[in-house]
């Protein structure tokens, strides 16, 4: 066996001390070790998108990232992007625009739509195309994705707008 690494990572909010191998990726030690299992393995090259988490607030294929770079960094995965037992904004979006099937793609496109709203809450749908590029979905179709993220973006526009008007 090799060396193993001892890490501290905040994940969904919680600080998790691991002990990894070298080799382990970031998502094997999600998924295995923390059995965070929503973040999904598809080609494990960095090629698919779908193993797709937020790292320090970026989204970052945790197939390609080793376990130990996480040490002393943050990591939110599908299970931490709502409230407890409920869905966020863009959980919903995808619900109601109807943009998912199977799913499997889902948990990766849904932490870079967070990503990508999170730095640009009103995007163009060239943004939206760039943002969600690199994540491959076998079956819905890119059309109700596209409109799962602008359905997420005006409901964030319009708490913004409440809450300016609240002032
Ligand atoms: Fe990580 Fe495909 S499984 S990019
Ligand atoms: Fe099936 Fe995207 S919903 S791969």
């Amino acid at each position: 066996m090799g060396t193993r690494h001892r890490i501290e990572v905040v994940v969904n909010g919680r600080l998790r001390v691991c002990e990894t191998a070298g080799r382990t990726s970031l998502a094997d030690l999600l998924r295995d070790d923390l059995g965070l299992t929503g973040t999904h393995l598809g080609c494990e090259h960095g090629v698919c998108g779908c193993c797709t988490v937020l790292f320090d607030g970026e989204p970052v294929r945790s197939c390609i990232i080793l376990a130990a770079q996480a040490d002393g960094h943050q990591v939110t995965t599908i299970e931490g992007v709502g409230p407890p037992g409920g869905l966020s904004p863009v959980q919903e979006a995808f619900c109601q625009a109807h943009a998912l099937q199977c799913g499997y793609c889902t948990p990766g496109m849904v932490l870079a739509v967070h990503a990508l709203l999170a730095a640009n809450p009103a995007p163009a749908r060239d943004d939206i195309d760039d943002a969600l590029g690199g994540n491959i979905c076998r079956c819905t179709g890119y059309v109700q994705i596209r409109e799962a993220v602008e359905l997420a973006a005006r409901h964030y526009c319009s708490l913004a707008e409440s809450s300016d008007a609240g002032r």
